[in-house]
């Protein structure tokens, strides 16, 4: 063979060679559950930081479950990427999301370390929060209600039309909050303080943030959130006061999932990997996102809730997490709350 012929043949090979890897570059489908600010500034720094376009939704917890659910057979996700761990655990279990060992495991603390491994490694955790409530303090002031420091604070009549709370089929915070309240009281004694809470609540919304949100427009008085995303609306120049619960609380491990049979794979370990370096987490706090990275080396933002200052219940994620458990709880709030939602 010529040397003519033979650097033509090489030619040939380094284009089909470039043509393949621009494919496998290719796409990436994203279900994000945080807030949308956090959503687009990892959709812009993953695809500055790589050849691959994100193609993102934003849905709350439960509505991301429930699509990746519906589409197990023909996956149309790749990567779901936060909303609270216990949706991501039932995925798990219920075998709609894929086993990977990423090497970044080892950096991460004990408690994202442990849903991994919980799950056989088809969830983990990225950051975590704590469940609470932000109030408007200027609507508090100018109606002369008392802070409320304490879940029992909530049930005051005068708080009548004042609170917020998504549903917890759609939300993820809220399954947090019907959990803990759960873990706290009992399963009916919490029933009976959310029948009793139901006399208060204005709107049970589909965003598990939106409560808070509307707190800070004074459309409502209090949204019953995770405290980082009060503490998000005071960030922003809102009077919005965080508060932790006097009786205790709950808080959710966000975590990510690949999806089972994706069909941009590799590009969703990519993507895994990439979401879980300290470089990506550290700049969490840029878009507001006051939660507690799950990364060892990823700076906590000075403004996210001290977890330590909290009186936090030993939340049993192997337990809520569990299909038969969500789907039960599920149901009975749809019978006893859902039924008599104003
Ligand atoms: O807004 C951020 C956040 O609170 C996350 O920490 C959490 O995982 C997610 O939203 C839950 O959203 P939702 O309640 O809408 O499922």
């Amino acid at each position: 063979m010529s040397m003519k012929r033979i650097s033509l043949m090489l030619l040939a090979t380094a284009a089909a060679f470039s043509v393949s890897s621009a494919k496998a570059a290719g796409d990436l489908n994203v279900i994000c559950s945080a807030d949308v600010v956090i959503c687009e500034q990892l959709q812009g720094d993953f695809e500055a930081a790589h050849d691959i376009k994100v193609n993102m939704v934003r849905l709350s917890s439960g509505e991301s479950y429930a699509k990746i659910r519906a589409e197990s057979r023909n996956p149309k996700t790749d990567i779901w990427w936060g909303g609270t761990g216990d949706p991501h655990l039932q995925a798990a279990s219920e075998g709609l999301t894929e086993e990977y060992k990423s090497a970044k495991i080892d950096e991460l603390h004990d408690w994202a370390k442990m849903q991994a491994e919980s799950s056989g490694y088809r969830t983990v955790g990225i950051y975590a929060g704590a469940l609470g409530w932000g109030y408007n303090t200027d609507i508090f002031k100018e109606k002369g209600l008392a802070e409320p420091l304490c879940w029992a604070d909530l049930l005051k009549p005068e708080l009548k039309g004042e609170i917020q709370v998504a549903n917890p089929n759609s939300s993820g915070t809220a399954y947090t909050a019907l959990a803990s309240l759960v873990q706290i009281m009992g399963e009916d004694k919490a029933f009976a303080y959310l029948k009793d809470l139901n006399s208060n609540v204005s709107q049970y919304t589909k965003s598990g943030s939106a409560p808070v949100k509307a707190a800070a427009r004074g459309e409502t008085g209090l949204g019953i959130v995770f405290m980082h995303d009060a503490i998000s609306q005071a960030a922003s120049g809102f009077p919005v006061k965080p508060i932790a619960p006097c009786e205790g609380t709950g808080y959710e491990i966000g975590s990510m999932s690949i999806v089972k049979g994706a069909r941009n794979m590799d590009n969703a370990k990519v993507w895994y990997d990439w979401a879980l370096t300290p470089e990506v987490q550290s700049r969490m706090k840029d878009a507001k996102s006051f939660q507690l990275p799950s990364n060892k080396a990823a700076a906590v933002p000075p403004e996210a809730p001290k977890f330590e200052d909290i009186k936090l219940i030993d939340y049993d994620f192997a337990t809520y997490g569990n299909p038969d458990t969500r789907k039960g709880l599920l149901e009975r709030w749809d019978r006893e709350i859902g039924a008599i939602a104003n």
